[in-house]
């Protein structure tokens, strides 16, 4: 069964994925099984996008009582679970205006237009240059693909957005020389680099970089899309860090596996974006925005308290391994590097019953945040056998 769905989706589906070799059709929190029956523990959560597992009660419960009240309606009317998701929002972060939308890029679009008409508001014309890091992913639409600062990336698809320019990471003068040779009206960063490699940023060069920008009125971005929601231990990654960011962007987990995004502003630029400077179809849906409601109540000390012991954990445990180099990331968001073949580890894994993924040549483990400890010291002695074998 599962090799003639793989013919047929190799045949009608675009093959960008490269996926691996496992048909997925149900589950329940950490554990999911395939169409032939086998069960995989998860290790993945959907690339940082399960953090309560698959079909989590508490979300399946407020998406389905939202989808008997009102599934969706336009942007142009208020609607009850966008203002209450806006409000916890704000009222846990500090910051003071959201703007929703349907994904990562999206959420970052929001961000780069903000900054733009923010500097374009007080300055005019021409300062809304935007520093990103090498290594950095902001997604996949023509301007944040130009944000990522990955030049395998830019290969196939030029000519890309002007207005971007791309920092050595943890070089604080790196980010000076160029904030000083362009016309920079903001610096956008992700503190943990997920994609490119599951780097978290180095804290001295965070700081210097955000009081940087604080003295030239450049604004911070920090990119939550995948660090959000309490995967590094914190709520956000940028508290962990302890600077308070003009936007910040997030989606994946918090949509419970929905489309949903936010890009959130503090006090500085909470009123550039104005009547028709922007908009969304989707955003803020209110089946989505009632599932977000419920992953954000959740996320608490206590859930962030047992993201840093279970990431503890798994670093400990693959640290002993023979074949690991070594272990990077915060909290849940971990890159293992080994010293033997990734495709080979990675296939194995999902041939004993473990579903793991890659960043940048490295293993990379983002199991929900929920994962019981039992099944999770299941399926890390499962990937310890893999690599050492
Ligand atoms: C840091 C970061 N920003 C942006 C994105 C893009 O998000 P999406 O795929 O939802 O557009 C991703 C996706 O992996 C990401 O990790």
């Amino acid at each position: 069964m599962h090799n003639e769905f793989e013919q047929m989706d190799k045949e009608y589906i675009v093959n960008v994925y490269n996926r691996l070799d496992a048909v997925l059709d149900h589950g329940k929190g950490s554990v999911l099984y395939d169409v032939d029956g086998k069960e995989y523990i998860d290790l993945s959560a959907g690339i940082a996008v399960n953090i309560f597992g698959v079909c989590d009660d508490v979300w399946q419960q407020a998406v389905i009582a939202q989808l008997g009240k009102l599934n969706h309606i336009s942007n142009v009317f208020y609607t009850e679970p966008q203002i209450i998701l806006a409000k916890k929002l704000c009222e846990k972060t500090g910051m003071k205006k959201v703007f929703f939308s349907n994904s990562g890029a999206e959420a970052n679009e929001c961000a780069i237009k903000t900054a733009r008409k923010y500097s374009h508001d007080k300055y005019g014309d021409g300062r809304y240059t935007i520093i990103t890091l090498k290594n950095s992913f902001h997604g996949r639409t023509i301007a944040t693909l130009t944000a990522c600062g990955q030049d395998s990336l830019h290969q196939d698809f030029g000519p890309f957005v002007d207005g971007f320019v791309y920092a050595d990471a943890d070089n604080f003068d790196s980010v000076k020389k160029l904030a000083e040779e362009n016309n920079v009206c903001a610096i956008m960063m992700e503190l943990v680099q997920g994609e490119g490699g599951v780097h978290p940023l180095d804290p001295a060069f965070v700081h210097a970089v955000a009081d940087y920008a604080k003295a030239h009125d450049i604004l911070v971005v920090i990119d939550e899309v995948q660090t959000g929601n309490g995967r590094t231990g914190a709520l956000y990654a940028y508290m962990k860090y302890g600077i308070e960011p003009d936007i910040v962007t997030t989606a994946k987990a918090i949509g419970g596996g929905l489309p949903f995004a936010v890009t959130m502003f503090a006090d500085s630029c909470q009123h550039t974006l104005t009547d028709h400077t922007h908009g969304s179809t989707f955003g803020g849906n209110p089946i989505c925005a009632a599932g977000a409601i419920s992953i954000v109540d959740r996320l608490d000390d206590q859930l962030m308290a047992e993201v840093t012991k279970k990431g503890e954990y798994i670093k400990k445990e693959l640290e002993s391994c023979q074949n690991v180099e070594w272990v990077s990331g915060l909290g849940l968001m971990l890159g293992v590097k080994l010293k033997k073949d990734l495709a080979e580890v990675v296939n194995g894994c999902v041939d004993a019953g473990v579903l793991v993924l890659t960043a940048n040549g490295l293993l990379r483990l983002l199991p929900p945040l929920n994962i019981p400890m039992d099944v999770l010291q299941k399926g890390i002695e499962k990937v310890k056998a893999v690599i050492d074998k």
